[in-house]
């Protein structure tokens, strides 16, 4: 079962077909193998992956392959081994398996589960007995014998620059490596600084690998689309300018756009500025953040202050100063160390390095931005 297979239709879609041919036509020239995307989340990046992407390059002639790896954070590797499992035909998946010596479970040949024999193909390659590199080495002789190429989507890729999954993401480097004629990469992603490490840094496995550009966002056109879909449905139709206003509104993100609309349908005699009104107090509502705040004891909300302003030594001199500042009173190395560690295990905080931190969500980021902005 492959993940855009799984997608049901979804009229509110609006498709994007020149901004997917565009990707694949650079394939086609050859000028590049792999290309990184970002843009804020909620942005549409993951929709126009499934939705446009991957369903354009199925008709273009090529084996498709996406996982998100911000659902599997912790374990990366075996997300990666599974979605290149899914471009495979089960045949190719029991070959696999074979060579990796891994006795395959009897699937009754007619057993129509959904996702049923191939799933659980896929499952048996990513449990904890079989070796990860091993996994993805023999994934990729299999994918070298296919005629067609392969197109590998790598949503929020950007957890591959943890330094816990090192290891992994340089094997994966090295086998794309050898293969850029016949495997075309995008890693896409909702943290701009991170994927730009991931590329930039020469110690980072991914260094000078793919070219880092801005995601097209939506505009106008989608604007357009959606409100003359919802008017063939309301009674009381909406004007364009009524919708580029609250799509404005919502700093142009399409996902509150969408729950404006939908808002909007459910309330019509309220009028489309009640539903404005509404959406932005549900969106923009910093409840959640403040009650993630709020838990945190003093230290921690000063170290992920600082984290947030982009201090990456905590530790040194001048960080601990920093922190004193903010904390009113003395703080020492161990102080740091201890809200790094309570930050880590919350999973408020990611270590990409010794030393550097990240913040996971960089909507809570930017949060914390804006509140401690008259600290600075
Ligand atoms: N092309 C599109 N057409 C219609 N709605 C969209 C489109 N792209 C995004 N959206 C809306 O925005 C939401 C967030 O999009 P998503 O692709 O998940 O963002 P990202 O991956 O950038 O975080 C979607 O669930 C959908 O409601
Ligand atoms: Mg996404």
């Amino acid at each position: 079962m492959k993940p855009h297979e799984t997608l049901q239709p979804d009229p509110w879609h609006f498709a994007r077909p020149e901004l997917a041919d565009a990707y694949l036509q650079a394939f086609d020239l050859k000028l590049s193998s792999a290309r990184g995307l970002f843009a804020r989340r909620r942005m549409g990046k993951t929709e126009f992956l499934r939705r446009d992407l991957l369903p354009a390059a199925l008709e273009h002639g090529y084996l498709v392959a996406y996982t998100n790896l911000w659902d599997s954070r912790s374990s990366p590797d075996s997300a990666l081994v599974s979605a290149l499992a899914e471009a495979l035909e089960p045949q190719g998946v029991k070959a696999v398996l074979a060579r990796l010596g891994k006795p395959i479970r009897k699937v009754k040949a007619s057993a129509k589960i959904p996702g049923g024999a191939e799933g659980s193909l896929e499952a048996e390659l990513s449990t904890p007995e079989i070796d990860r590199a091993s996994a993805l080495r023999e994934l990729l002789r299999q994918l070298d014998r296919q005629k067609k190429p392969l197109l590998l989507v790598i949503d929020e890729a950007q957890v591959l620059a943890r330094a816990d999954h090192s290891d992994f993401a340089h094997a994966l480097r090295a086998a794309l490596d050898i293969r850029k004629d016949r495997i075309k990469v995008i890693f896409a992603g909702s943290s701009e600084t991170t994927l730009r490490e991931m590329f930039a840094r020469a110690s980072e496995p991914f260094y000078n690998w793919a070219a880092l550009e801005s995601f097209p966002l939506l505009g106008e056109e989608f604007v357009a689309f959606t409100i003359k879909l919802m008017n063939s449905m309301a009674r009381n139709r909406l004007t364009l300018e009524q919708g580029k206003h609250a799509f404005d509104e919502l700093h142009r993100t399409p996902e509150f756009f969408k729950r404006f609309i939908e808002r909007y349908m459910l309330y019509q005699v309220q009028g489309a500025e009640a539903a404005l009104v509404h959406t932005r107090a549900s969106v923009f509502s910093d409840e959640n953040f403040l009650k993630q705040w709020s838990g945190m004891n003093p230290a921690d909300q000063a170290v992920i202050a600082l984290i947030a302003r982009g201090e990456t030594d905590i530790h040194g001199v001048a960080g601990l100063g920093r922190l004193s500042a903010l904390l009113g009173k003395p703080a020492t190395k161990n102080t740091a160390a201890h809200a790094l560690r309570r930050l880590q295990t919350q999973n408020a905080v990611t270590r990409l390095a010794l030393g550097d931190y990240r913040i996971e969500d960089e909507a809570f980021a930017e949060w914390i931005r804006r509140r401690s902005a008259p600290l600075r």
